[in-house]
């Protein structure tokens, strides 16, 4: 490489069009997924205190909103359960009237063209909000598998296009994959959420989703936010367990591992975006102190460079206006 006078980086920065010849790295909407929280009930929006422009919604208003994301470009909306009914063993994920599987069916109906992905959890669904079943106090594991695997079942059953286990439970990837393929959705692939750390960004996600542990927290489950390393093996697993594509979440506070899962992998990887990170760009954007929508771009961006495929974000909608009108980044 020639050094300076004879480089000058500064050459291929001059104008827009220059700019935008050389760039590496590309958001485009077909790659954004939208989370939506579905609830019972007709005509409800019910908008979520600690997530502005975010709703728990009823499936007639869910089909509203999931179309307009698919007009604007969006690749895929992940799909959030609020039962009517809880219960400690969380009955009510595998209700094939459940929010979730009818959503699915709905969404398969009238918007056959864009990718539903399920998330696969016990949280929403359990009296004491916990991912799984509980005995002496923590989450029982092996007890737990079952019943991720029966809820999967049914997500795959409504149509879903993708299921997504998010509990951390130890062997779910496997036990859902070998559910699936005995119920006859061999074809239905499995996201895993690999590597997702334990942390206060989830925080009004357990608002919107009304899934807040009535005790503890999830960290003898999640990962702990310090290692960076278990997360391969965490991968490993899944990825030996049948896993079609991973998840590194948060995403913002995690870019090194999306970039390390990504080289260590290769496998198609999605990064999610949560709760925490999008109402921290909000609050600034509505206080003035920030760009809410360059910041928006930016933050999608950086997770991209880091090494996503895939962008599960609450501003799906949103940035794929921005990209339609031939910005983002420009
Ligand atoms: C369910 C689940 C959570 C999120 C996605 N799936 C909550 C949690 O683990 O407490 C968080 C998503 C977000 O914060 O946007 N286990």
């Amino acid at each position: 490489m020639s050094n300076y006078p004879d480089y000058r980086p500064r050459r291929l920065r001059r104008t827009a069009a220059l700019r935008r010849l050389v760039r590496e790295t590309h958001l485009v909407p077909s790659q954004l997924v939208l989370p939506m929280f579905v609830r019972a009930g007709r005509n409800t929006r019910v908008p979520v205190a600690s997530m502005p422009g975010v709703f728990q919604l009823s499936v007639d208003e869910f089909v509203r909103d999931a179309s307009a994301a698919a007009e604007a470009g969006v690749g895929g909306v992940l799909l959030f359960g609020i039962p009517e009914h809880k219960d400690a063993t969380g009955t009510s994920a595998w209700d094939e009237h459940g929010p979730v599987q009818e959503a699915v069916r709905a969404a398969k109906r009238e918007i056959p063209g864009l990718v539903v992905i399920t998330d696969v959890c016990m949280c929403e669904y359990t009296d004491h909000g916990h991912c799984g079943v509980l005995r002496d106090g923590d989450v029982d594991n092996d007890a737990t598998l079952d019943l991720l695997a029966r809820e999967a079942v049914s997500h795959a059953a409504a149509g879903a296009d993708i299921v997504a286990p998010s509990d951390m439970m130890d062997g779910r990837v496997g036990a859902i994959r070998m559910a699936l393929d005995d119920a006859g959705y061999s074809h239905t692939p499995i996201l895993s959420y690999a590597a997702k750390f334990a942390g206060p960004f989830y925080g009004p996600f357990r608002d919107a989703a009304e899934s807040t542990p009535k005790f503890g927290d999830r960290r003898s489950y999640q990962m702990d936010s310090a290692n960076s390393d278990e997360a391969l093996r965490e991968v490993d697993l899944d990825i030996a367990e049948g896993a079609d594509m991973l998840m590194v979440k948060p995403a913002g506070p995690f870019l090194d591992i999306i970039r390390r899962v990504k080289d260590h992998t290769g496998y198609p990887l999605a990064a999610y975006q949560v709760s925490g990170e999008y109402s921290m760009i909000k609050a600034a954007a509505e206080q003035g102190w920030i760009d809410g929508e360059r910041v928006m771009m930016d933050s999608l961006l950086g997770i991209r460079r880091a090494g996503a495929d895939v962008v599960i974000t609450y501003f799906a909608v949103e940035a794929a206006r921005v990209l339609a009108r031939g910005e983002g980044g420009a």
